[in-house]
């Protein structure tokens, strides 16, 4: 399949949030990409429920919406309310990580896991098979800018064979400090879905970004 591009609004300008979704209604784009979070799971606090229901109600392509917030099952039906097509919570946030998942499921929406920079890919060995989306974060969760952290390939590799091995239908979403210089890789090694924050927003022409991003192939090899 295709790979998809998912810009992460967190570098969107909030004082012209409307204009920002729209350019990515224009855009190549597949996804919105958000980022809730609680000041607890990370050491920062974005947006959260009127925010995203703000943004669905312009929003033309699925929310992507990632949970970065300590036990998540207390809100997922809001964020399902507020517009949420895909909801993923974190591994390190769960006390009951296959409850969460049904509880996703059981809404009607598609359900992914992440994981931290430090945790290893075999953790996800018995849920692989139960969720939509494994996201791999690449940067530690809290904040947009930060540099992409080079160990993440090898465990997109690793999920990857893992997926293949056990006929899991998941894809693989890399976020954190993804460019046009690291994107080839990442989908040599198996990722699906690539996010990006600063490097869209931050550029002179975001939906060339995109496009740019879009467009990328494969590294052989
Ligand atoms: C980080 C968030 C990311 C962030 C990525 O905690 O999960 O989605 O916005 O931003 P960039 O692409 O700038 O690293
Ligand atoms: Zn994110």
């Amino acid at each position: 399949m295709k790979h998809l591009v998912a810009p992460s609004m967190l570098s969107a300008d909030f004082a012209n949030l409307q204009g920002d979704i729209e350019m990515v209604n224009h855009s190549e784009a597949d996804w919105f990409h958000l980022d809730v979070m609680d000041g607890m799971f990370v050491p920062n606090i974005s947006f959260g429920l009127p925010v995203v229901k703000a943004i669905d109600r312009h929003a033309r392509k699925p929310l992507d919406v990632h949970l970065m917030i300590n036990d998540p099952d207390r809100y997922l039906e809001d964020f399902y309310h507020a517009g949420a097509d895909l909801l993923t919570v974190h591994l390190e946030a769960c006390q009951h990580l296959h409850r969460s998942i049904q509880k996703i499921h059981s809404l009607g929406i598609k359900a992914g896991v992440s994981l931290n920079p430090h945790t290893p890919a075999n953790t996800l060995e018995a849920i692989i098979h139960e969720v939509d989306l494994v996201l791999v974060m690449s940067v530690n969760p809290g904040f947009g800018g930060q540099q992409f952290i080079p160990q993440s390939i090898q465990k997109i590799h690793k999920i990857s064979q893992m997926i293949r091995q056990t006929n899991s239908s998941a894809l693989i979403e890399v976020d954190g400090g993804v460019t046009t210089e690291n994107a080839s890789e990442l989908l040599e090694a198996g990722a699906n879905v690539l996010v990006a924050g600063s490097f869209v927003f931050k550029s002179a022409d975001p939906p060339a970004t995109i496009q740019n991003l879009k467009q990328l192939r494969k590294t052989a090899g």
